[in-house]
Parts: structure tokens; sequence; C-alpha cells
């Protein structure tokens, strides 16, 4: 198992993979690994000769102190985790200064509106903090191919329109959604919330399938005001969005239009963590 914390030495030895023509993949990573960022961790080794899975709490990505420093870090442990899983895959956990150079500043990104919405209007910056270290992991590895998963589903979309306006030549997959029984999906958030309250957030999953089921027949205003109700007379659950839109453009739905592909947006705070989710309708 090789883990690098110099971007120098990474450079170093992925050459000498390329120099035996070995296709590279990369797995981004903020650690805390969980069993959703092991199935990307194994789709890529499905698909690559060598992969990395880079480790890094990335700070400009945070609009707030609190939420960056209570991000769970389990570096031994995630470590142990891949070892177990494939003890030929590269860990990259570099410094901040390592891969950002002096300044640890976010650059500024034209995300062509995809960054303006939900989560982007919700944490001021947030995308254009993910955009730079993904252009910065994307152009020190130079992967073949780079996975990220479907539970950030407008991240996904906006490292789409990164690597298409920055002309990046590595190909972007997504990867579906990992949940836990009840239904939650994976995040290295959920390691903070409670027992109880980790079962009662299987609710929020559990109203996207229902907001899916209505949305054969009801409106999204209707459908918006029904899951508003329901968080309502939910105790443990805050509800911060729920938005029906466009699964391209991220726009909301107005009038549903035949051939266009919808997808409903979710983002909820239980016990002061953000939980977010998101479901294909149809
Ligand atoms: O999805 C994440 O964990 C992060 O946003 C990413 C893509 C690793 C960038 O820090």
């Amino acid at each position: 198992m090789h883990v690098f914390d110099r971007k120098a030495e990474l450079i170093d030895h992925l050459n000498m993979e390329r120099d035996k023509n070995h296709e590279i993949g990369l797995v981004p990573t903020m650690g805390a690994l969980h069993k959703g960022h092991l199935s990307l961790v194994k789709k890529a080794i499905s698909e690559n000769d060598v992969v990395v899975v880079s480790v890094f709490v990335n700070p400009t990505q945070f609009d707030q102190k609190e939420d960056l420093e209570k991000y769970p870090r389990t570096f031994e442990r995630d470590v142990e985790l891949l070892k177990q899983l494939d003890d030929t895959i590269v860990v990259f956990a570099p410094d901040a200064k390592d891969i950002y150079g002096e300044e640890v500043i976010a650059k500024e990104y034209n995300f062509e509106g995809l960054d303006k919405v939900m989560e982007g209007a919700f944490r001021t910056g947030h995308f254009d903090g993910v955009g730079t270290i993904v252009e910065l992991f994307l152009t020190t590895v130079s992967p073949s191919r780079a996975y990220f998963g479907e539970k950030d589903f407008q991240q996904l979309q906006i490292i789409r329109k990164l690597v298409e306006t920055q002309n990046l030549p590595f190909e972007i997959v997504g990867c579906p959604i990992e949940r836990e029984p009840h239904g939650l999906a994976m995040s290295s958030r959920n390691e903070r919330l409670s027992e109880t309250t980790r079962k009662e957030a299987g609710f929020i999953y559990k109203t996207l399938k229902t907001a899916n089921e209505k949305f054969g027949t009801e409106s999204a205003s209707e459908i918006k005001k029904w899951v508003k109700s329901q968080f309502e007379k939910n105790e443990l659950l805050d509800l911060e969005y729920f938005e029906i839109t466009d699964e391209n453009t991220l726009t909301p739905m107005l009038k549903k239009q035949a051939n266009q592909k919808y997808r409903a947006f979710i983002a909820v705070y239980a016990e002061n963590v953000r939980l977010i989710d998101n479901l294909r309708l149809n």
C-alpha cells in the first residue's frame, strides 16, 4: 500500500505507472470513509489498473468554521479499510499548502448557474471551493477517470461543467447512492447523529419516495407543500429545502415536459448536522 503526503512523490509514482501503460482512476474523498466511498473505490478498481484515493478535508468548501472543525477525521481507519479492500490502492493525503500552494483560497468559477441554487444558495462559496480542489486533484493525478457519488448530485453536475469549461481531458463517472438499512443516504456526517435520530433520518428517503409517487399526478408546488407539511410534523428533522429540478440544468421544474429528466433534492438538519439526498423522478 502506498501512502503519499507529498504531491511531488505521488506524481513520480504515477509517472512510473503511466510508463507501464497503466490507466489511473481517482476517487477524491474527505476521508471518514464508509460503504458509499468504498463502492466508488470498487468501481474504480474494476475499470482502472491503478486507483488513487485522495483523503483531504478541503477547508475552502466549508462556509462554517464549526462544520469544518467537526468534520470527522479517521485517517488510520480509512487507510486500514482501503488496505482490506485492495492493498495496491494509492492513498494521497496532502496538507493544504502542498496541494494549494502558499494561498489556501478558492478560485472563482462560472458554473453557468448550476451553483446558484440549492447547496450553492445555502452554502456561500461552497462550489468554488469544491471546484478548486477537484481541479487541483485532477491536474495532479491526471486520471483516465474520476469517480463521484450521486448523493452530491449537484456537485457531480458542477464537476462535469468544470471539466467541460476548463477543457480537462478526464472522464467523470457518477456512482449510485449507497443507503443505510433505514434508507438514510450514506454520509460521513451520519457518524455525528445519535442512534435514534439516525434511524429517524430514514424519513428523508421515505419522503423522497412518496414524492416520486405523487410526481405522476401532482404539480411540483403541490408536492413541495406536502413535503413541507410532513417535516413540520417531525420533531427531530428540520427541512432546509426541497426542490424538484431539471436534472441537467438544475432549474426548478415549473411545468412537466415530456422527455425531460427531473430529480427531487432535499436538505435537512438533524441535531445540527446537515443531511442531503436526492432521487430521480419518473
Ligand atoms: O464529495 C466530497 O467528499 C468532496 O466535496 C470532494 C469531492 C472530495 C472535494 O473535497
